[in-house]
């Protein structure tokens, strides 16, 4: 078993500053690694996480290390790595399996070591580690599965779930996949959907991707997003963010939604509302955020304009169908780190952003410390919660308690120096009781 696999471990002290940097920014973080260096809550609790590699994920390895945990943690994106911060971690005893640029081979085997360490705990950013878990615990065979097959080989996978406590899962896109799995009445231990957590998806999901995804943009192109015809696919939590960050830029933005609330919602909100076919053909810059499956395709392509930019928010590098762009194209240019360009036949170019995959962590740094800061925070107490309740809670996706959601919130505006209203005796009975009225 392998104690790491990462790029270059010269880089651990520029990954030790720069996780000392976003530290500074995550007070409720460090709060609750103060509380459990006391406490020592995860003592002996061994941890497996498949989380974007950044400082933010830095500073959630030393808050879980703090409270005792030991732990496994690989790439849950094969772009979104910082190689600085696996060094620095690995010189601190993470054991860490992920870089950037990793093949998919690399990607699956490195997902084997986390699962080689047969976890307690395990913590997904998409549920690749979870679903990894289920395949091999019910002997469903795939071909990223063979990757990895050598590295488990000899595990007694019915033993191993039965001694997990339970999960947790940070992203839209993982909830789902958890769902279906429960839906089928298939998933075997408990898990947290820190995704729906109000601290959490009313923060990081609109305001940590809204500004991250723009970032990475601007990181990858330069470009001017003032006047841009910038289209959005998805109004949801994430693509609202977005939408709303790119007005405030000054881009005209175009919003397409399939959902007719969600669209009703960006109409009110002043956006122009279009379908997938009018909008392919005049945006300038098309942004996915949907979670789902080719949203933008052959035929769309077709018509757009020569030079239109093509990015993703959203998980999976599913949302722009990148098969589509290579049987269309007659040749392909990497013209940067960030950027390919597509030629296609009749010689217009489509700038497509990090191979498709989600631009604010390939292209830039991912959200911000400040909103990681309530994410994180909330994976950590969760990560508590079911050491607590260990055994007591139903085989299911739960979400974070209430109590857990609303200290995060506490915590944060506290350490923002922002006091806020309480109920009086009178009100909180007024609020309580249905027999005042007129
Ligand atoms: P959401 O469910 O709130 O929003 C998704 C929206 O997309 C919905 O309104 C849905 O109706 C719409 N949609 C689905 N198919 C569509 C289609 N074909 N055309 C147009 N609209 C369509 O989900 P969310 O929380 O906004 O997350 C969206 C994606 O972003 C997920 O994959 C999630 O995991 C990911 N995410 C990424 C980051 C990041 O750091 N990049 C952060 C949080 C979430
Ligand atoms: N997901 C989005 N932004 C992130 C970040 N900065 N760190 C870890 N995961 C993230």
């Amino acid at each position: 078993m392998k104690e790491y696999w990462i790029k270059d471990s010269s880089l651990a002290d520029r990954g030790r500053k720069r996780i000392a940097w976003s530290e500074t920014q995550m007070p409720v973080l460090m709060e609750i690694r103060k509380r459990f260096s006391e406490e020592k809550p995860l003592k002996g609790v061994r941890i497996g996480a498949c989380l974007h590699i950044t400082t933010d994920t830095g500073v959630l390895m030393r808050a879980l290390a703090a409270g005792g945990a030991e732990l496994y943690l690989c790439a849950s994106n094969p772009l979104s790595t910082q190689d600085d911060v696996t060094a620095a971690l690995v010189e601190e005893g993470v054991h860490v399996y992920g870089f950037r640029g990793q093949t998919e081979e690399e990607y699956y085997r490195c997902l084997g070591y986390v699962i080689a360490s047969e976890p307690m705990i395990t913590m997904d950013d998409g549920a690749d580690l979870i679903s990894a878990i289920h395949k091999l615990r019910y002997g469903i065979r795939t071909k990223e599965l063979d990757y990895l097959k050598d590295i488990v080989e000899g595990i007694d996978f019915e033993k191993m779930v039965d001694g997990i406590i339970g999960g947790s899962e940070e992203t839209t896109t993982g909830v789902i996949r958890l769902k279906a799995l429960a839906r089928e009445g298939k998933l075997l231990y408990p898990v947290i959907a820190v995704n729906d957590a109000e601290s959490k998806r009313l923060f990081d999901n609109p305001i940590g991707t809204g500004q991250s995804a723009l970032d990475g943009i601007i990181r990858a192109t330069n470009t001017l997003l003032a006047g841009r015809d910038a289209v959005v696919v998805g109004f949801g939590n994430v693509g609202s963010g977005i939408a709303h960050r790119l007005r405030g830029m000054g881009a005209r933005v175009t919003v397409v939604e399939v959902d007719p609330i969600k669209a009703l919602k960006a109409v009110m909100d002043g956006f122009n509302v279009e379908p997938m076919s009018k909008a392919a053909r005049h945006g300038d810059l098309f942004i996915t955020a949907t979670g789902d499956i080719n949203v933008i395709r052959r035929e769309h392509f077709e018509v757009m304009k020569d030079g239109a930019i093509l990015a993703n928010a959203g998980h999976f590098n599913v949302e722009i169908s990148i098969k589509d762009l290579e049987e269309i194209s007659t040749r392909k240019e990497r013209i940067s780190d960030c950027i390919t360009t597509y030629i296609l036949r009749d010689g217009r170019r489509l700038y497509l952003l990090a191979e498709g995959r989600l631009v604010n962590l390939a292209c830039a740094e991912g959200h911000p410390s400040e909103v990681m800061d309530m994410s994180f925070s909330l994976q950590a107490l969760s990560a508590k919660y079911l050491v607590e309740n260990r055994g007591k809670l139903p085989r299911d996706v739960l979400m974070v308690p209430a109590e857990i959601d609303r200290e995060v919130a506490s915590l944060k505006l506290k350490a923002m120096g922002i006091e806020i209203e309480k109920l009086t005796d009178e009100q909180r009975r007024y609020l309580s009781s249905w027999t005042l009225g007129t």
